[in-house]
């Protein structure tokens, strides 16, 4: 690394790379899971900060190294700090109550304890790695008190946070019982940033009842003179970086191997997910299954490929989940598949950039269905890569991307009817209808791009407490 300390510096749970052991005792770095590495990592790329996360694995002690021209600073988790902090309160009980309790949160007061210890070595890093008056920028539900942490250990920093996925409604944050220390945690920053306004506003609203501060439209006034904002900042992806990439030789070849592995059927259906509850694969692939049951098509004219990127494997409700769906796939396949066609590719594996990119191209009909997400940057990839203004989205209006990709046909994924109608809807749309949709959607997407994203966060986090207005009204 080129020096100890940074003036920028990214604090996430997850460094971009993830150590995976192997069979044989040895290990590899892989690109790590999730939405917020896919939009974090080009803008990294472009600056001179530093990156401090969770390398993966237990107990993986690596000092700090450079990688893919980033500066990484691991930080290592024990047993107890995985299953406490990750896999206890971020993911068992922060994650579904964030996510409209798709599934039924715990609260356990050991992994409230062991979230706020692993809060502080984050905070305690950051405050190492940082330069007089740098800026530092906290990512996502497992570091909301970090914050807080930070700026009592390090007063002179520009804090901002960013939120990657929903802010839930005051009536499900409320059974928190660690509600307002966690408030109190992001009321650390200069600026904290959420998708969508309406979870900005939620926040606010939350911050006057809960905490008692004083609030004025994205405003937050602090007793001791301080102005927090809150506003909405809907994230986005490398959308040229990924083009080009569709666009090339070796991608279009492979995007054809695709199909004619799949027996070259009239359309290909695409969904793309790590394999979370929240995503509503088995509500999706259900409702193609009931598609060929009903004789609407069949695998000579519509295959479906799933791919399930492996995620949090150690919680139960992942794991039922994955059971579910593996039955579910048999199922179908046992029903509607030929040999050499089977009506659903499930894939449960993560794949390079290069085959994505090729599956988005292979792809007629790109199927997206949460119960409820941040934003959903599969949607924007798949738009990214159909440079020819062609291919149909299928869309929840649950995830954050709808309320920009307004000509999607939009779904409501607990309504397998009305999914049932869309996936028609798409399958059989023709061509000028689908490139007039894709025409609007490529504008939104190539226009608000991830690099438009990270320079509005930094110039209205360089901004904040600067002006008048920001001043606590008399
Ligand atoms: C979502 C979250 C990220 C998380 C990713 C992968 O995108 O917003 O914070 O890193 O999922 O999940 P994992 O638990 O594997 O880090």
């Amino acid at each position: 690394m080129k020096d100890v300390s940074h003036h920028l510096v990214i604090v996430a749970n997850r460094l971009p790379v993830d150590r995976v052991e192997l069979a044989d005792g040895s290990h590899t770095w892989r690109t790590s899971p999730g939405g917020l590495v896919t939009a974090i990592e080009p803008v990294m790329r472009h600056g001179d900060g530093v990156w401090i996360g969770w390398p993966g694995g237990v107990d993986v002690d690596v000092e700090p190294f450079t990688d893919n021209d980033m500066d990484l600073v691991p930080i290592s988790m024990s047993a107890e700090d995985i299953e406490g902090f990750y896999e206890g309160f971020s993911n068992g009980t922060l994650w579904p109550i964030y996510h409209d309790l798709v599934a039924k949160p715990e609260f356990h007061r050991e992994w409230w304890d062991s979230y706020v210890a692993v809060n502080q070595r984050f905070a305690e890093k950051a405050a190492e790695a940082a330069d007089e008056g740098a800026t530092v920028w906290v990512h996502d539900y497992q570091l909301q008190l970090v914050p807080q942490m930070l700026r009592t250990l390090r007063p002179d920093l520009r804090i901002g946070f960013y939120l990657h996925i929903p802010f839930p409604p005051a009536e499900l944050f409320q059974q928190l019982p660690w509600r307002r220390q966690i408030l109190e945690g992001l009321l650390g920053a200069d600026l904290v940033g959420f998708q969508l306004p309406g979870a900005a506003q939620n926040f606010i609203r939350l911050v006057r009842q809960r905490v008692g501060h004083k609030t004025h439209r994205d405003l937050v006034y602090l007793p001791d003179g301080r102005t927090v904002r809150a506003a909405a900042f809907p994230i986005s992806i490398d959308a040229a970086g990924l083009e080009e990439l569709a666009r090339s030789e070796s991608v279009a070849a492979r995007a054809a191997e695709i199909r004619e592995a799949l027996g070259n059927p009239r359309r290909v259906f695409l969904g793309i997910d790590r394999l979370d509850y929240t995503k509503g694969i088995y509500a999706r692939l259900r409702a193609f299954g009931e598609l060929l049951e009903e004789g609407h098509f069949d695998v000579e004219d519509a295959v479906f490929v799933q791919v399930a990127v492996p995620s949090r494997e150690q919680v139960e409700q992942y794991r039922l989940l994955r059971d579910e769906i593996d039955r579910l796939v048999g199922r179908i396949n046992g029903d509607h598949g030929r040999i050499g066609s089977p009506a659903i590719s499930y894939l449960h594996s993560s794949y390079p950039r290069e085959e994505m990119a090729a599956l988005y191209r292979a792809a007629d009909v790109m199927v997206v269905t949460p119960y409820r997400d941040g934003m959903n940057l599969v949607a924007k990839e798949y738009v990214a890569c159909r440079y020819e203004g062609d291919g149909a989205l299928v869309l929840s209006e649950f995830a954050g991307a709808a309320e920009e990709l307004r000509q999607a046909w939009l779904v409501n994924p607990y309504d397998i009817n009305g999914m049932k109608s869309a996936l028609l809807e798409a399958y059989g749309a023709d061509e000028r209808e689908r490139t007039r949709r894709m025409r609007a959607m490529r504008r939104q997407v190539t226009q608000h791009d991830v690099k438009a994203w990270a320079e509005s966060f930094m110039t209205e986090l360089a901004d904040v407490g600067t002006h008048e207005k920001d001043v606590r009204p008399a």
